[in-house]
This record gives structure tokens, C-alpha cells and sequence, in this order.
């Protein structure tokens, strides 16, 4: 889901570039849609052209072989008239239609397919596009990697920003968000879940599988898309505000792991409800976390509605603070999403900076300490301060500079605009792009205008020099 300005805007541009303008009923030639969607890191990561509104992925799955078959069925409208349109996607696609109608399709590059439909799209049409498919999702690799990955009882699809090419052909980017209904056949005695709630039951199907049905109701990233398949216990709730509970423990954890995860994530209502209070309104329609088996993954994930946890999190005892951070991105990452990966310190910075007002809040140091900690104990040639947050490139993506130098970076606003403006702008900021995505300056814009301040020196210093910014004076009371 993309506001159609930008279209609009390019094709009046184009028709005046060409001198078109004056013919007002002329129209371009139907034209490919672009291989990518703009990103300034990944440029053929997502694709351009259309506007995807909702994917329906039907799957079936067997543990044993990797075996994954099914349909995904896009609803879309075009943004420009259309000679052919880009997907991305890994697996082996047998047939494609799009409106009704056998479409050619061809594979591009690593993730490319290329989908040419039986008639040009008009800009403004509906398109809907059905891509069936199969393959062992295992055996994909992209310069040498695969996202997906297969566990002693099942399957798992998490990743950032690779992860949906290997189950699923979209726009991959979160500059498209749309609902998704995720429905998956798997052999009866394991747990197929995803995101949202379950619009219906498992239903029992034939030949041992039982189908597990999902749905996400508000806007979601592809990458934030997720599918865990194993033996689960759950536990089940509802929330206050009404938003259903679903928990998830793989059932491979051993009982001490298993009890600090439940400690910390059977409490993720207790945090986003004071996430609400903080950042809020919550955005979405369930709450909850999902805890893999041992060993696997060795990160944990924002998925939309339903953050999950490598078990590794909870080795040292229970651990509320990455159920703060996964719970916070709800908020800074999966309702406000970056318009290009660039931006992620947007995501990080915030779910970092969270975890230090739960710190706060439950007197385990505030914030300036720990601002003041970092500062004092990062090396000056520390990646943290060599690395500019707001154009880390790719290497440094999801490093420090991204993580503790964004929080810092908050930290030393919330200190020059005062607690009241600090606030102020982060519930505008969700506000405002909320199911939506946004950029840095978008930030800092808004900074400027809620609090009346030139704060031009300091998103200088912090987000955008590759060096150790100087303090102005004595440090501020956090207060
Ligand atoms: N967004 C995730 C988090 O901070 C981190 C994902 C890291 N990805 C990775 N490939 N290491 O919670
Ligand atoms: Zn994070």
C-alpha cells in the first residue's frame, strides 16, 4: 500500500519531459515496471509499478523432505500503464495469471521474476496475480546464503531484510506493506504459526496434515512476514484493550530455558501496555512472542504482532529487556517503516532507546547513565562512532551505530527539547506515519517543528558524522 502522489507526479513529469503535456489525452507506451523499488541501499530489492493490497499465501509443507508447495495470490493495483511487472522470488514457479489469464514468466538475476501478462495494465487497474509454486526452500542461496532454515521438528522463515523470497513472491520492500492471510497445510502433531490471529481453527485436511490459517489485519512489511513450523505449547490470552494473546514455546527447550522465556514473554502484555502509554496508541490486532528451539536463528525478530526469540536470549535468566526492544519495534519498525533500509536506525534506535526507559522505569539506571556509560567506554575508532547512523551502509546495517549510537541519539534530543516536546514528538511521529514508512528527515523535520528549536548541529554530530561527537557543557539531568 503506497500513496499513488508519487505516480502521479512521475507521469505528469514524464509527459512534460517529453512535450507531451499539451496532448492531454496521449498516453506513454506501456512500459515495464522497474526491477526495484528505489531503496538506496538494495536497488533491486522490491520492485516498482504497482501497489501491492493484500497477499493470500496457501502452502502446504513436510518437514521431512522440505517440501514446500502452493499459491500466493496478490491483489494490486498498477501505478503506471504496464507491460510486464517484477516479483521477487526463489522457489520453481509453475504457472502464473494475472487477471484471469496465463501470464509469461521468466526468472532475472538471483530473486527476479519477471511476469508478463497476456495483456497490458492500465494505470489505476486492479491486478490480481496467482503464482504457483514448489520447491525445497533449503536448497535456495543468494551470494551464498539462505534465510530460510530447517530445525530438528520444522521449518523456520524469519529474516531482515532477506526472508520472503523463499517462501512466498512479493514486492519485497517495506516501502509496499499490505494484509496478509497466511494459510499452511502441515503433518497433523506440529504447529504451523505466522502472524495475527487465526481467522479460524486449525482444520484437519487429508492425508495427516492439518491446515493453520493466519491473518494479518492491519498493513504489514514483507520482511516482518514470518512462518515458524515445530511442536509448540501455547498459551492464549486476551488483552485489556481486547487484542488477542498468542505465546509460542518450542517444546525442544529445556524446562530451565523454557521457564525464563515464559518469564519474560508471558509479560509482553505488560509491556506494550506501557508501550501505549509511552509511544501510543498500540497499532496492531495481537500481541505475543514465539521462543525457537535451541540453537536456532541466534537473533531475535520483530515479526509483526508476534516478535520471536532465539532461545539463546534467555540463557542467562529471564530477560524483559529484548521483549521491550522486539515489542517496541511494534511501534518503530513494523507500523512506521523505513522508506529505504537506510533508515533503520529509526527502527533500532527507538527499540534500543525503549529498553532504557524500561531501565528507568524500573530503576535498573536511567537513561543518562547508560548514554553517559556508552560514551565513556566506546573506543574513538569504535565502529559506533566511525559509523554515521543515518548512512551506515550496508556493512554496518544493524551495528552500534545504528543501535546505542540511535538511542544516544534520541537521548541527546529528549535532553535539548525537554521531556514534555520529547514525547510530544514520538506520539506525533506514530501518529502521523503510522501503517505507513518514513524517513530520517521526516525526523528531524519534525523535531524542529514540535519543539521551535534549530536542532540542525545536533542531528549533525550524531546521525550523520562518522566521528565521536563533542558534549556541549556539562550533561543535562535526564530528568
Ligand atoms: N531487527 C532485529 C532486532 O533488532 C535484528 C535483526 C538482525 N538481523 C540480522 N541478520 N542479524 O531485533
Ligand atoms: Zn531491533
Amino acid at each position: 500500500m503506497r500513496r499513488l502522489l508519487v505516480a502521479t507526479l512521475a507521469t505528469a513529469l514524464t509527459l512534460a519531459a517529453t512535450g507531451a503535456a499539451a496532448h492531454a489525452h496521449r498516453r506513454a507506451a506501456p512500459a515495464p515496471g522497474a526491477a526495484g523499488a528505489g531503496d538506496t541501499y538494495y536497488p533491486d530489492y522490491g520492485n516498482g509499478g504497482y501497489d501491492v493490497a493484500h497477499y493470500d499465501i496457501r502452502l502446504r509443507y513436510t518437514p521431512a523432505t522440505d517440501r514446500l508447495t502452493g499459491t500466493t495470490t496478490i491483489l494490486a493495483t498498477a501505478t503506471q500503464d504496464l507491460s510486464r511487472l517484477n516479483l521477487d522470488f526463489l522457489l520453481d514457479v509453475s504457472s502464473v495469471q494475472v487477471n484471469n489469464r496465463p501470464a509469461g514468466f521468466a526468472r532475472e538475476g538471483a530473486h527476479e521474476l519477471v511476469v508478463t501478462p497476456a495483456r497490458s495494465i492500465t494505470a489505476g487497474a486492479a491486478i490480481t496475480i496467482v503464482v504457483q509454486y514448489s520447491g525445497v526452500p533449503s536448497s535456495k542461496a543468494v551470494d551464498g546464503f539462505t534465510a530460510w532454515e530447517r530445525t530438528a521438528d520444522g521449518a523456520l522463515a524469519v529474516g531482515e531484510p532477506e526472508i520472503a523470497w523463499w517462501w512466498y513472491p512479493s514486492n519485497d520492500h517495506p516501502s509496499d506493506k499490505a494484509t496478509f492471510d497466511v494459510s499452511v497445510s502441515v503433518p497433523d502433531g506440529v504447529e504451523a504459526i505466522s502472524n495475527g490471529v487465526q481467522p479460524r481453527p486449525p482444520v484437519r485436511e487429508t492425508l495427516g496434515y492439518t491446515r493453520w490459517s493466519w491473518r494479518s489485519l492491519k498493513p504489514q512489511a514483507t520482511y516482518l512476514t514470518f512462518l515458524t513450523v515445530g511442536q509448540y505449547d501455547v498459551t492464549t490470552d486476551t488483552a485489556a484493550d481486547g487484542t488477542t494473546v498468542y505465546n509460542a514455546y518450542s517444546q525442544l527447550l529445556p524446562a530451565d530455558l523454557r521457564d525464563a522465556a515464559q518469564a519474560s514473554v508471558e509479560r509482553t502484555a505488560e509491556i506494550v501496555d506501557w508501550g501505549s502509554t509511552v509511544f501510543g496508541p498500540y497499532p496492531f490486532e495481537a500481541r505475543g512472542g514465539v521462543v525457537l528451539p535451541p540453537g536456532e536463528l541466534g537473533f531475535a525478530l520483530e515479526n509483526q504482532t508476534r516478535p520471536i526469540y532465539s532461545a539463546g536470549f534467555f540463557r542467562r535468566g529471564s530477560n524483559p529487556a529484548v521483549i521491550v526492544h522486539e515489542n517496541a519495534h511494534q511501534w518503530f519498525g513494523d507500523s512506521v517503516s523505513v522508506r529505504s533500509w537506510q533508515h533503520t536506525w529509526l527502527n533500532e534506535g527507538f527499540a534500543s532507546y525503549a529498553e532504557w526507559l524500561w531501565s528507568e522505569k524500573t530503576d535498573e539506571g536511567t537513561a543518562q547513565e547508560i548514554f553517559d556509560y556508552l560514551y565513556a567506554t566506546s573506543p574513538d575508532d569504535a565502529p559506533i562512532w566511525t559509523t554515521a547512523p543515518a548512512d551506515p551502509g550496508v556493512a554496518q546495517l544493524f551495528g552500534d551505530a545504528v543501535y546505542d549510537r540511535g538511542a544516544m541519539t534520541l537521548h541527546q534530543l529528549r535532553t535539548a527539547v525537554g521531556d514534555e516536546d520529547f514525547f510530544e514528538i514520538v506520539r506525533t511521529w506514530t501518529a502521523q506515519h503510522r501503517y505507513g514508512d518514513a524517513t530520517t528527515e521526516q525526523f528531524t523535520a519534525l523535531a524542529e517543528q514540535i519543539s521551535g528549536k534549530d536542532l540542525h548541529a545536533l542531528f549533525q554530530a550524531w546521525l550523520y558524522t562518522p566521528a565521536k561527537p563533542v558534549l556541549a557543557g556539562a550533561p543535562a539531568s535526564s530528568a
